[in-house]
């Protein structure tokens, strides 16, 4: 059993949370605190409100109330939507509160004591207009990398690139819009230069080979450009006092505070469990794995300037992974808070009451886990209606709604252990993805482990449409009864599986079978991978009911034009795109370099080479087609139907003019089936199919030749 504290970035209480930042880190953050959780690991997830600062000072300003008004009203709207979403803290604190500034300042002066905060004089921007010096986001200007003109004096939000206030151009005041001069100011600064060098810090730094390229990346681009001295304190009246003779109105800069509200967070809780000395296991013991989910921007932070204070501090364990996420866009857009270009957590379970678990499944699969990604609505209605319903919610009640015809819901025996029949095989199936989910979530790979999960349950609609018990109910029904036992067995480990990604999801699965996992099966299951027998022969399963039910088109309609609403309303500037050439969801009419559709392509010529990893995340599987027909007013293209074994879909595909309809009927073709969606002439596309072009420019279907391959095989 291992120990581990999780941490997830300390959201300002500036405003609401939306859904950029859940799929940044508060989501694989929970996710993966359940998932250490079922496997019986010693883990906490420590989390609170990030209070100081001057995010929060501006935007009491803009709302004309105090700051404390301000972060009091936030606290309360983010910690709810947190808990309506099963964000699942063992803590949630605030950095306003008497405790953390107590461990703030004591955490100030001993690095002072020990001579790792210099006082400097520097010449700071000073508004003359406000009388007052201006930090960070008090001083707005053009960014020197990409040219915007409203980057802050310590991060332009454009680009993400961190900023010291002398690299803007044209600074002025965010106060008085005046433009700012220089005054001398006393501060106290982390020699960065010289702490690189610690024991412990250079200790620590050996283990960030094992991390993420994206981190590791901006890890060591800090560290080449060469580490500057940096102040950790402030000329503000809204913080923790600096614990200085001589500091009055100064505060810790934010930056050095809020890391902070992780241990003063884990002390509170401590405190308040009645072990106040329990807080030393997570974060002085050696084997204690210190794990922080943060999003890209809060890197450097969390790489460099924490480690290098917890080095510098008494015994501090340092990070043991920093899984930062890149960035989630909106409808192929930077989601932006002042230009209303967001998704509200508060709003939507508000809005949407009843249907959590699709929200987190949508953004659990497109975590921007690599690189940036993509939330749209039609997405949304597309991974809700043709995954978490005819997948999963379609596997637990064929399997519900036949063992009730069968024998009033009363589960049937086992049947006998033999690896060549259809249960045999679908258990070594069961046992490898089990494996693949398990192997995902330890190297934090949580998009993949949410597929497999799935997967599971794409295997038990596989295993009913091969063995079809409903065809047995008359005839054979001590034969149907082991194949829905076994089924049921499948439902049962679907409640361990879903948990961590699912929660809301397992539980009313569990409630249906009236089945709940203990302990032990949940930490047999995770840990090692064994598959208990959870169900016994004649235990009575509970009354079927719908898992998921289907998200209509007008639902989606509202949430665009609700977005687009917003956005007029909020017009300063159009929303920028996340992507120099952002994909048109809708294009009115399919043309040849329409990527969904496999069109001819007249050269031959090599196109770039791509990495092992871009050709892995193709899924390219067997698909049989069902049926072809025209689309009205489009003749370059059809509506094909095709078989993928557990399941059916519909692709555009611009192959009109080269096959008759009926000529395609039962043919076998690859497919690319996770193709993101697009509508074409009001249809949804599901994927793409592969064909050949022959020297003459026609089209020639390239299935497969060898025998045995069913529809939805992999290819690889
Ligand atoms: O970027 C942010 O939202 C910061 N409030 C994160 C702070 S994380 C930690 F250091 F507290
Ligand atoms: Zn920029």
């Amino acid at each position: 059993m291992a120990r581990y504290l999780l941490t997830a970035a300390l959201p300002y209480a500036n405003g609401p949370i939306h859904i950029g930042h859940l799929a940044g880190c508060y989501l694989p953050a929970d996710v993966y605190h359940r998932y250490l959780k079922a496997k019986g690991d010693d883990v906490l997830l420590i989390c609170g409100t990030d209070e100081h600062g001057v995010a929060i000072t501006l935007q009491a300003r803009k709302e004309g109330v105090t700051p404390q008004e301000l972060v009091d009203k936030n606290f309360k709207i983010i910690h709810e939507a947190f808990q309506g979403l099963g964000i699942e803290f063992s803590h949630f604190s605030r950095t306003s509160r008497e405790i953390h500034h107590r461990e703030a300042r004591s955490f100030f002066l001993d690095l002072y004591n020990k001579g790792f905060l210099k006082e400097k004089t520097t010449s700071q921007f000073y508004d003359p207009v406000a009388r007052t010096f201006l930090a960070d986001r008090y001083l707005v200007g053009t960014c020197p990398h990409c040219g915007f003109d409203g980057a802050y004096g310590d991060q332009c939000e454009n680009c993400g690139t961190s900023l010291s206030p002398d690299e803007l151009k044209e600074p002025r005041s965010v106060l008085s819009g005046s433009v700012p001069e220089k005054r001398e100011t006393n501060n106290w600064f982390l020699p960065m230069d010289e702490m690189l060098n610690l024991p412990e810090f250079a200790k620590y730094t050996e283990r960030i080979t094992r991390w993420k390229s994206n981190v590791k990346g901006q890890f060591h681009s800090w560290v080449q450009q060469g580490l500057q001295p940096r102040s950790m304190t402030r000329d503000l009246d809204w913080g923790v006092p600096v614990p200085l003779e001589g500091a009055e109105n100064k505060v810790l800069y934010v930056w050095f505070d809020a890391p902070i509200g992780y241990l003063s967070a884990t002390k509170e809780y401590m405190e308040l469990q009645g072990n106040p000395e329990g807080w030393r296991a997570y974060w002085e013991s050696e084997d204690s794995r210190l794990v922080h989910f943060i999003g890209k921007d809060n890197i450097v932070f969390h790489t460099l300037i924490f480690p290098m204070m917890l080095a510098a501090h008494d015994q501090m364990v340092l990070p043991w992974q920093v899984p930062a996420n890149e960035f989630m866009n909106l409808e192929g857009r930077k989601i932006s808070t002042s230009r209303g270009w967001a998704v509200w957590l508060h709003e939507y379970l508000r809005d949407v009451p009843g249907r959590e678990d699709e929200l987190r499944y949508t953004l659990l699969c497109n975590l921007p886990e690599t690189k940036d990604a993509d939330f749209s609505w039609q997405d949304f209605q597309l991974r809700v209606n043709s995954e978490l319903v005819a997948i999963l919610g379609n596997f637990v009640n064929r399997v519900m709604v036949l063992t009730r015809k069968l024998s009033n819901g009363q589960c049937g025996d086992l049947p006998s252990e033999d690896p060549n029949t259809a249960h045999g095989s679908l258990s070594l199936e069961l046992d490898s993805t089990g494996k693949d989910i398990r192997l995902a979530m330890e190297q934090f790979r949580l998009r993949e482990a949410m597929a497999g999960v799935i997967h599971l349950a794409r295997l038990g609609n596989r295993y009913l449409a091969e063995t079809e018990p409903w065809k047995m109910l008359k005839n054979d029904s001590e034969a149907a009864s082991c194949v829905l036992r076994v089924a049921a067995e499948l439902c049962a480990e679907l409640c361990i599986a879903l948990e961590p990604f699912l929660p809301f999801t397992a539980t009313r699965l569990c409630s249906q079978l009236q089945w709940y996992p203990t302990d032990h099966d949940r930490e047999a299951w995770w840990s090692t991978g064994l598959r208990c027998t959870y169900l016994t022969s004649g235990k009575q399963l509970g009354e079927p009911a719908l898992l998921f039910t289907p998200i209509e088109d007008d639902f989606i309609n509202a949430q665009v034009h609700k977005l687009q609403s917003m956005n007029d309303q909020n017009p300063q500037t159009a929303p920028t795109p996340s992507d120099p050439t952002p994909s048109d969801p809708t294009p009115s009419d399919p043309t040849p370099s329409d990527p969904t559709l496999s069109v001819p392509n007249s050269s031959l010529a090599l196109k770039p080479e791509v990495s092992f990893d871009q050709f892995a995340s193709m899924d390219l599987r067997i698909a049989t087609i069902l049926s072809a027909q025209p689309v009205p007013g489009a003749d370059k293209v059809f509506e094909i139907k095709v078989d993928l074994g557990d399941e059916q879909r519909t692709v555009v595909s611009g192959i009109a003019q080269h096959f008759q309809p009926e000529a395609l009927l039962g043919k076998q073709v690859l497919m690319l089936i996770n193709l993101a969606p697009r509508k074409i002439r009001g249809i949804v596309s599901q994927g793409m199919l592969l064909l050949a072009e022959n020297r003459e420019g026609q089209l020639v279907l390239v299935g497969p030749s060898g025998t045995g391959i069913r529809p939805g095989d992999k290819v690889s």
